[in-house]
């Protein structure tokens, strides 16, 4: 969701108010996710990387996620699971405080009975750390490390291979956002930045040949 800082300067606003925009268009976004019957949409909320921005940057950032998470109530309403991706909590590099993991598990489990969409966000995640965790488990299996056990180890084996990876703002990179699973995947590149990609910009990706 790139470009949230890009938005915010434009207008003469500080860069925190970029990414609460931002964060205000993923809860729209998901609305109209729905509509149009997606079953799976995966979010880069926070990379590892992210915890070398400006403390009070990366603590406006962890609000939001807080945010997020706890509009539980909406997405009851829109029969739509939220998951979660990242380095676990008790790995030895991670450092996310205990609200944020606490609203993580709340939400989660707030929302395991829907049937709909599944919005997973990746939040101190990184996909070769993802990969490096992957192997080393796969490793350990009965058949060693094949695509395989891999796929099996991954934080969240049952997300899909990806259609569709969108990039905001003109970043034409992949910057280690589920690299396994977009082996595969068709790469929508817009110039909008991520607080005004509206349904108009969803559907472009949509119509991406697949
Ligand atoms: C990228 O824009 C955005 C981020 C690193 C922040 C995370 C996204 C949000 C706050 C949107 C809401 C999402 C959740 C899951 C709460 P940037 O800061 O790199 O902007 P720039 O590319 O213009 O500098």
């Amino acid at each position: 969701m790139d470009g949230n800082g890009r938005w915010a300067g434009s207008r003469g606003l500080p860069r925190t108010a970029g990414h609460t925009e931002g964060e205000e268009n993923l809860a729209r976004l998901v609305r109209v996710a729905v509509r149009r019957n997606i079953k799976w949409l995966t979010v880069f909320g926070f990379s590892t990387e992210n915890w070398r921005r400006p403390r009070p940057e990366v603590r406006h950032i962890l609000g939001l996620h807080e945010k997020l998470f706890g509009r539980v109530k909406e997405l009851n309403e829109l029969n739509v699971r939220i998951q979660w991706i990242g380095r676990p909590f008790d790995s030895p590099a991670a450092r996310t405080p205990r609200y944020v993991q606490r609203a993580i598990r709340k939400a989660i489990a707030d929302t395991a009975d829907n049937t709909g969409m599944v919005l997973t966000v990746a939040f101190d995640y990184g996909g070769r750390s993802e990969l490096v965790a992957a192997v080393e488990a796969a490793r350990h299996s009965p058949d060693g490390v094949t695509v395989d056990s891999i796929s099996e180890h991954l934080y969240m084996p049952e997300l899909p291979p990806v259609d569709v990876l969108v990039r905001t703002s003109g970043e034409r990179r992949v910057s280690n956002f589920l690299l396994w699973q977009s082996a595969g995947a068709a790469i929508y590149f817009t110039d909008a930045p991520w607080p005004d990609f509206d349904e108009y910009e969803l559907d472009a990706a949509l119509a991406l040949p697949r």
